[in-house]
């Protein structure tokens, strides 16, 4: 009952901030762009790109190894443009991965860790130094800086991801009976202070898919897609998204297949 109260507080205070305050937003919408420029240009993410450089190398886990044998999709250790092109089939797991269930594999495989820490690790506390995962990612994409997304669907079994994450995106589910679509299927929508990125708008879309992983200034730390999908199910008060799971993959490999042609430039910032 308290959930179910909570949910439709939640609704109620999302439809009143939609409605009556979208006027003193625009002031502080500049405000807050200014800002992100600033940021911008100065990205703390940096550092986490170079993190993550150190820990790609780095020989590490129960078997000691580096991750410098990590097949991305375009061969072991070739990073420039893999994470363009994810997710994407890799047949020595027969699935289709997105860059963080990629860098699960390899980090089971090449070093040893066990998949159950390494998820439980994944996305670290606000203002904490970040996860390694979180490091690795950003790393990786920043290999792709200046290369546009461009995700095939080849293979049968990314088309099923495709379809499925299409299907994902303009769903309604759950106590409030939210889709993706809901909050990110039109253009001009608010949620308190934050713009809602218009999904179907191609041009938008790039702009997002492009832009992740991506330093959070409200968290201190740099966020991958695996969190922010998280976040958004949080957001729908729909069970816990599983890290790496089928749905979050089937919904990435939609976005980033919609967003093809963007221009990939890591880290991005968010508020
Ligand atoms: C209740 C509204 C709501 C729903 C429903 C929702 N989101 Fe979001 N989404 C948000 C908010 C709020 C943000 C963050 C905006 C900000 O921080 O400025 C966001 C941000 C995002 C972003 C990042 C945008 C950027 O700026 O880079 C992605 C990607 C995203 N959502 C995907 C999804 C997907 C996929 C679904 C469906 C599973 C979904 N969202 C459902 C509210 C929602």
């Amino acid at each position: 009952m308290q959930k179910v109260l909570w949910g439709t507080a939640a609704c109620a205070a999302f439809l009143f901030c939609h409605c009556g305050t979208a006027l003193a937003q625009n002031k502080s919408d500049d405000g807050l762009a200014v800002g992100r420029q600033m940021l911008a240009e100065d990205n703390p993410g940096e550092l986490w790109i170079d993190r993550g450089n150190r820990l790609f190398r780095e020989k590490r886990g129960p078997k000691k190894a580096s991750l410098e044998q990590c097949d991305f999709g375009l061969g072991p250790g070739k990073l420039d443009g893999a994470s363009a092109q994810l997710p994407r089939y890799f047949s020595d797991t027969d699935k289709v991965q997105d860059l963080e269930s990629r860098l699960l594999t390899c980090m089971v495989e090449l070093q040893g860790f066990k998949r159950e820490d390494m998820v439980k690790t994944a996305i670290s506390p606000a203002f904490s130094d970040g996860s390694d995962m979180e490091s690795l990612a950003i790393y990786i994409t920043s290999r792709s800086n200046g290369m546009k997304m461009n995700v095939r669907l080849s293979h049968p079994k990314e088309r099923e991801m495709y379809k499925a994450g299409e299907y994902l995106f303009y769903r309604r589910s759950g106590q409030t009976d939210f889709g993706c679509v809901t909050c990110h299927g039109e253009g001009g929508k608010r949620i308190r202070l934050q713009n809602l990125v218009h999904m179907i708008d191609k041009k938008q879309l790039q702009e997002v898919v492009g832009s992740w992983p991506a330093y959070r200034g409200a968290h201190g730390v740099v966020r991958t897609m695996q969190w922010r999908l998280y976040d958004c199910f949080w957001q729908m008060r729909l069970p816990e998204l599983e890290y790496a799971s089928d749905v979050s993959i089937a919904l990435t490999t939609y976005l980033h297949r919609q967003g093809n042609e963007a221009v990939i430039r890591v880290p991005g910032f968010k508020r």
